[in-house]
């Protein structure tokens, strides 16, 4: 049974360790997280952001694969169905389909409507035993080949969004999505301090997971992060099995064009990726 992510992080919290947030986009995808979960008895949070989620078809068919796996596949360790980066519409549409986590992204909003609208959420989530994350300060990352620097959140302003009740927080602190730019100057520890004396216990979250060096991470989770998203590196390494499958002709051979052959290296990359955060992350044995 899918749970909320709120006793996970905050174990995770109390432990100093994080959970991670693996974004899912297909069967292979979820069924390589899952299972690698429960091979390391690590808890674990599958992201979907909305075009992911429209991609698989719709939420609630994403609601359905993932609840058939945990009980086909026997999955017993901590598992959280999480909207990533949702839109105040799409949260409502995940609530409805079965999600058990949403993060409800109002970073582009001023603060006032971010405030706003997260509250609204917080009451709808606690109300349905749901997990919310809200973002402040928002997060780059490369959009149509435009690099953004990733902002500084204020650590009031985080404060102020930490005091509606929310589960766990996203604040920018210089991290990106997709790969880091060779000029990236590394997360900005100070922010990260400022933002964790400012809000408390709420656990803490890194978005923009792929290659940030593991002393970063280390010292991320030291300040105060509990959960890390990890996207672009599953995609990263699924494609590069993919290619060298193909670029060894071995879909020529045999019946090496079948989805099941042809899809299996990118499968267990997939699961070799996640297995490496869980271990850098902590999580290994929490469940
Ligand atoms: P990356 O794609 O950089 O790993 O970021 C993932 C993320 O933060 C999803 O919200």
């Amino acid at each position: 049974m899918l749970v909320s992510a709120k006793e996970m992080l905050n174990k995770a919290r109390d432990g100093k360790y994080a959970v991670g947030q693996f974004n899912i986009n297909n069967l292979e995808w979820t069924k390589a997280i899952l299972l690698t979960a429960q091979e390391l008895s690590s808890p674990v949070i599958l992201g979907v952001s909305e075009g992911a989620g429209k991609y698989m078809a719709g939420y609630k068919t994403v609601v359905g694969m993932v609840n058939g796996m945990l009980e086909e596949l026997k999955i017993t360790v901590p598992v959280a169905l999480h909207l990533d980066h949702g839109s105040y519409e799409g949260a409502l549409k995940c609530i409805e389909a079965g999600f058990s986590s949403i993060m409800f992204d109002g970073s582009h909003y001023p603060i006032e409507e971010n405030i706003q609208k997260t509250k609204e959420l917080v009451k709808i989530c606690n109300e349905k035993g749901l997990s919310l994350e809200a973002e402040v300060g928002s997060i780059g990352g490369e959009e149509d080949g435009v690099v953004g620097a990733g902002e500084f959140a204020d650590p009031n302003e985080c404060k102020a969004i930490a005091e509606l009740g929310v589960t766990m927080l996203a604040a920018g602190i210089g991290n990106i999505h997709g790969k880091y730019p060779a000029n990236w100057p590394g997360l900005n520890f100070e922010t990260l301090a400022a933002v964790k004396e400012k809000t408390g216990n709420v656990p803490l979250v890194l978005h923009g997971g792929t290659g940030i060096p593991e002393d970063m991470i280390k010292k991320a989770i030291s300040l105060g992060v509990a959960k890390i998203n990890v996207n672009t590196e599953c995609q990263l390494s699924f494609a590069a099995a993919t290619r060298k499958y193909i670029e060894e002709g071995k879909d020529l051979q045999g019946k090496g064009f079948d989805p099941r052959k042809l899809l299996a290296p990118g499968f267990e990359a997939i699961k070799a990726t996640v297995k490496e955060k869980m271990e850098l992350f902590g999580s290994v044995g929490k469940a």
